[in-house]
């Protein structure tokens, strides 16, 4: 798909589709006003004749309308006129590309980002429209013999302004364009590598992936081997590692925008490629979806190649420890106790509670970068999706300037998230009898039990944990990866970058 941005008037274009939208009741926004005039009030008629209310998520498409030089219009419902939020924005964006999708068109301009958004600018319209285009086209056929035929595709889109926006204007719309295209190619990565069946996004298949960004970006990769691990003392990724076939791996993959001298963010991502919970094995029921518990890698991937694409002054390294969680004969048991990298002791209790055991070493890796931040991402706990349910990812951070720059980018991206505590009560329930600390504590509170584990591991540097459970795929007949949290982290890397020179980031 193919997108442009431009000033112009409705009536004057040529092409497939045009898209206006209509206030509820039966009120035209301004550019629909226009197509209305020039086709002699057919489409006011059309209204008054009960065709089309407005209501939010509505679409009507007409076809040869009088006078016009567009072989359709497009009317989207935008709801009662009123500064639309967020959400209902991007819910009137998503209808109209559906509806879009429905026709043959193979061209289509908006005319959509004069609808006022709360406290949002032309900028966020066009970089939340691109993502949402995109989103709208995204299968994942790659695993069928045949692929069902569809309508001919939309190949174009143009997002249209109406004022004769100043060039300034126009620059934004550009540079939010580019930077919407960035993070749905991210997404994109993200989700197919989620998708992907779990005997062949292996932790093998990550690294492959690891090594073609680096050779495409020309970024640095580094990828340490079980061997490398043992050297480095990683007794914990490797308990997990024990019961699978598969090798582990360890992935660092660098992108260097500015001057080495300036500390790096690191990304560290959980990349079990699939949890079957070890000897402390799971239930059957939708166990498959357990190949999903490498979103947090794949997270990464995805927003790395977003910056990469956009050329972002910043410095970011991901991280990601990769391997299976596997029973076997070799596989770690409950009661075993190992040595971590940090030079802590751990009692496995429950072997599935695996995600905080490749992340504390990997995390204890990181600090080899004399991290500024890091932020890691993990679909960590089954608790934080009773939590917060498929909405908002959890958010967990000691640092109040860093969880307020995260919930920032987070508002920014149209990409849920939600703080939980992460108070020093809650570190009571790791304790072990038998070594430094235990792996689970109790029910109550797992999210944040599971955080409290990392942060063990995170007094070196400022750190913050996205709890991605919930958010990272859907389940039922909409089965798939979303791609989350690649747009939050993305637009907080865009913050950095934007941050040109600000002391405040520079050193702890
Ligand atoms: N990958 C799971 C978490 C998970 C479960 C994510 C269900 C999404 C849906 C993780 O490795 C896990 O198994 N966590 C356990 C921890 C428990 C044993 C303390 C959990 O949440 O049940
Ligand atoms: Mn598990
Ligand atoms: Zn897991």
């Amino acid at each position: 798909m193919k997108f442009n941005i431009k000033n112009g008037n409705p009536e004057k274009q040529r092409g497939a589709c045009v898209v206006v939208g209509v206030f509820e009741p039966r009120k035209l926004t301004e550019a629909a006003e226009a197509m209305d005039k020039i086709a002699d009030g057919y489409i006011g008629g059309l209204l008054r004749s009960g065709d089309m209310e407005g209501k939010a998520g509505s679409a009507l498409v007409l076809h040869n309308v009088p006078n016009t030089l567009c072989e359709r219009i497009l009317l989207v419902g935008l709801g009662k006129e009123q500064a639309l939020s967020d959400k209902a924005y991007c819910d009137v964006v998503r209808s109209s590309f559906k509806a879009l999708h429905g026709t043959g068109a193979t061209d289509a301009t908006l005319f959509l980002n004069e609808v006022p958004v709360k406290n949002r600018e032309t900028a966020w319209k066009v970089s939340q429209t691109a993502i949402i285009a995109m989103e709208s086209r995204y299968r994942f056929d790659r695993l069928k013999s045949q692929v069902e035929e569809t309508k001919p595709h939309l190949r174009k889109v143009t997002l249209c302004t109406m004022n004769d926006g100043s060039r300034v204007e126009l620059a934004a719309s550009e540079e939010a364009l580019q930077q919407g295209l960035a993070i749905a190619d991210g997404m994109n990565l993200a989700k197919d590598l989620g998708n992907l069946a779990p005997n062949i996004c292996t932790p093998t298949y990550l690294t492959e992936q690891a090594i073609d960004l680096a050779k495409a970006y020309k970024l640095k990769v580094t990828v340490l081997e079980q061997k490398d691990m043992e050297k480095l003392g990683m007794g914990a990724l490797l308990a997990v590692a024990r019961g699978s076939q598969q090798p582990a791996k360890l992935i660092a993959l660098e992108y260097w925008g500015r001057t080495k001298k300036e500390k790096p963010v690191v990304l560290v991502g959980k990349g079990v490629t699939f949890d079957t919970g070890g000897i402390s094995l799971k239930p059957a029921a939708e166990m498959d979806e357990m190949k999903y518990d490498m979103c947090g890698a794949a997270s990464v991937l995805g927003t790395i190649t977003a910056v990469a694409k956009m050329r972002l002054s910043v410095n970011v390294i991901g991280i990601i420890p990769t391997t299976e969680n596997m029973p076997g004969g070799n596989a770690t048991k409950p009661g075993d106790v190992v040595t971590s990298m940090s030079g802590q002791t751990v009692e496995i209790l429950n072997t599935d509670a695996e995600g905080r055991l490749i992340l504390c070493d990997a995390l204890t890796y990181a600090e080899r970068y004399e991290p500024e931040t890091v932020i890691d991402i993990a679909t960590l706990t089954g608790a934080c999706v009773i939590a917060l349910g498929h909405v908002a990812s959890g958010l967990l951070s000691a640092d109040e300037e860093l969880a307020e720059e995260l919930l920032q980018a987070s508002g920014q991206a149209a990409d849920p998230a939600w703080r939980l505590p992460l108070w020093d009560e809650y570190q009571e329930q790791l304790k072990s009898n038998f070594a430094d600390i235990a792996n689970i504590g109790g029910r109550a509170a797992g999210t944040i039990t599971a955080a409290c584990f990392l942060s063990r591991f995170t007094k070196k540097y400022r750190w913050a944990h996205l709890d991605i459970a919930g958010t990272a795929w859907k389940s039922g007949k909409e089965k798939g990866a979303t791609g989350r949290p690649v747009p939050l982290l993305t637009q907080f890397l865009i913050g950095r970058a934007t941050k040109k020179g600000s002391a405040e980031h520079k050193s702890k």
